[in-house]
């Protein structure tokens, strides 16, 4: 589908933007979006928005480098390597308390690195523990990656070095994810804020994900997670991303950034 033609201001183009990209940035903050489109505009010679809608229309690698650039994918296996101490010595043993097999979901998982760590703590310190991982991205290049398995040095800087050692082959293109930790986890193409959940989750990751949304958005988004966590089911946030004022969700803080369904 091609974009309308006409975009002169902001409003315009996240309307002719979203039905071609899915996205629908009026869910976003508007200063930070609008500067950082304004930012990636500048930098490929682009200065007003409708010559820029054209060029996105026909360059697709300019359309993928522009929808990278918005959703920021930036990830690190067990990123803020305090909050996964956290989840092993008291989340994960909370939620095998009641109930095993553990339904767990990472959403906005970039290419691939939260879900996989959630699979490595699972079978690194619960070996008695069944599970299943989603890991779901809006970003279909994002998921392509997560889906092969392949990682740089650099995706592990908070990483243990066993983990590596233990669940990575080093290939000549980089550190290979196996296969036994690879089968334990699914991916989805999915935007957060208008597709459905599924329900009966123990255990959902949203790191990182929301920091450009509305307030509004965030607080359907956080409702949205209540609805697909079951009772005792637990909310891990990014550390910056607290639910100050949003106990009417029915969350409780168990831990800084993890929040329990009552
Ligand atoms: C910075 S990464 C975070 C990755 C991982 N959760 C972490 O903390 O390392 C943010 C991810 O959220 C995804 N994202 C942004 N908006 C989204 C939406 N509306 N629906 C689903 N994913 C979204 C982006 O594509 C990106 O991969």
């Amino acid at each position: 589908m091609a974009f309308a033609p006409i975009a002169n201001t902001y409003e315009d183009f996240i309307k002719a933007f979203h039905p071609k990209s899915g996205l629908d940035l009026k869910f976003y903050k508007q200063n930070q979006m609008q500067r950082r489109i304004l930012s990636f505009m500048n930098s490929h010679g682009h200065t007003v928005f409708p010559e820029f809608l054209k060029a996105l229309d026909t360059d697709r690698v300019l359309y993928d480098a522009f929808f990278k650039h918005l959703t920021i994918n930036v990830s690190q296996f067990f990123r803020d390597a305090n909050q996964w101490k956290t989840l092993k010595d008291s989340i994960i043993p909370l939620l095998l308390q009641s109930k095993n097999p553990l339904k767990l979901w990472s959403a906005g998982c970039s290419s691939g690195q939260e879900p996989y760590s959630l699979a490595m703590t699972l079978l690194e310190y619960f070996p008695s523990a069944k599970f299943t991982v989603i890991g779901s991205d809006i970003d279909v290049n994002v998921l392509t990656q997560a889906k092969e398995g392949l990682y740089k040095q650099n995706d592990f800087a908070s990483t243990p070095p066993e983990f590596l050692q233990k669940y990575f082959t080093l290939t000549d293109k980089g550190y290979q994810i196996k296969d036994s930790v690879k089968r334990l986890v699914t991916f989805q193409h999915q935007n957060l804020l208008t597709d459905h959940f599924q329900s009966g989750f123990d255990f959902i990751a949203c790191r990182n994900v929301v920091i450009y949304f509305t307030d509004e958005a965030k607080e359907m988004l956080y409702s949205k997670f209540t609805d697909a966590l079951r009772p005792g089911g637990v909310l891990f946030t990014g550390s910056t991303e607290h639910l100050f004022g949003m106990k009417h969700l029915g969350l409780k803080s168990v831990s800084s950034f993890f929040y329990q369904k009552q």
